[in-house]
């Protein structure tokens, strides 16, 4: 089948239908040729806001704009084909108000095609949930560990060391899907917490550090393929792709020393008869 024949695309109303079904696949991307890679394997491309750790180099996501979501989220749009995108809304972008969160949400959609949105939930923002999914923006939610939080939280610690640890957690996943979103990401949880949240929602569990009980996984690519020295205890390195690059880079560096390139292959040698004169 070519890239360009019509697959089906899937929807969050087929994600919201795999609750307890076989696991969904979900990845992150944040361009058109890595989304073209991911995409037949996936069910989910995220556009996460982790775009700005792992591209950017910024040092948290907290710095992540609404720009550099669009940005990211058009390019991912043009890569995929069949697995259902999700851009992540930046810190700022909704917490204010449900209001403030349709405008950033509607722009969203509007700007990149993608058909929803990812927003990091606390109990605070199941209003905002509800109102948005009632006015025809999907949401998925994310509870746990919340990056963007990481200020407030001090660090970026699993959650679940204490009974209010898993009382809050629990909450923000149930506001979370009773408000109407399709989906959870749950990150950094101890694993019975996510095995228990899984059970007591109606609406898929995606993990990322919460165990293979949840409905689905989600990991950064960046880190499974190995593009980073240091690497969270909840990823798996399928890949090492930064050993690779060095070792490409490495031969092309030395080649170009040596001048063995470019070599006879990779140059032109155009015929004299076929210049136009001028
Ligand atoms: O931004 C991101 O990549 C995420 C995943 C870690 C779920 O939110």
């Amino acid at each position: 089948m070519s890239k360009h024949s019509v697959q089906k695309q899937i929807t969050t109303a087929n994600i919201r239908a795999a609750k307890g079904g076989e696991p969904i696949v979900a990845l992150t991307a944040y361009d058109a040729p890595m989304a073209e890679i991911l995409d037949p394997h996936c069910d989910i491309l995220l556009v996460g806001d982790s775009v700005g750790m792992v591209v950017h180099g910024l040092p948290s996501t907290v710095g992540v704009t609404m720009e550099m979501m669009i940005l990211h989220g058009q390019a991912v749009m043009r890569g995929a084909r069949k697995a259902l995108v999700v851009v992540d809304m930046p810190f700022g972008s909704y917490e204010k108000n449900p209001e403030q969160a349709f405008e950033n949400a509607s722009r969203i959609l509007k700007e990149t095609g993608a058909p929803a949105v990812k927003l990091e939930s606390g109990v605070y923002v199941a209003d905002t949930i509800a109102m948005l999914v009632e006015r025809g923006i999907p949401v998925m939610g994310h509870v746990g560990l919340r990056p963007q939080a990481v200020n407030a939280m001090g660090g970026m610690k699993a959650k679940g060391r204490t009974q209010e640890e898993w009382e809050q957690v629990r909450k923000e996943a149930q506001a979370s899907a009773d408000a109407g979103a399709f989906a959870l990401v749950i990150e950094g949880v101890d694993e019975e917490l996510a095995e228990i949240i899984t059970r007591e929602v109606s609406v898929p569990t995606i993990g990322i550090g919460a165990s293979s009980r949840c409905d689905g996984q989600i990991l950064v690519t960046q880190d499974m393929l190995g593009l980073f020295d240091w690497t969270p205890k909840f990823v798996k390195r399928y890949g090492d792709m930064r050993a690779a690059i060095a070792e490409a880079v490495a031969l092309y560096a030395n080649e170009v020393r040596e001048r063995r390139f470019p070599g006879r292959a990779e140059v032109y040698s155009l015929s004299r008869k076929a210049v136009k004169q001028v």
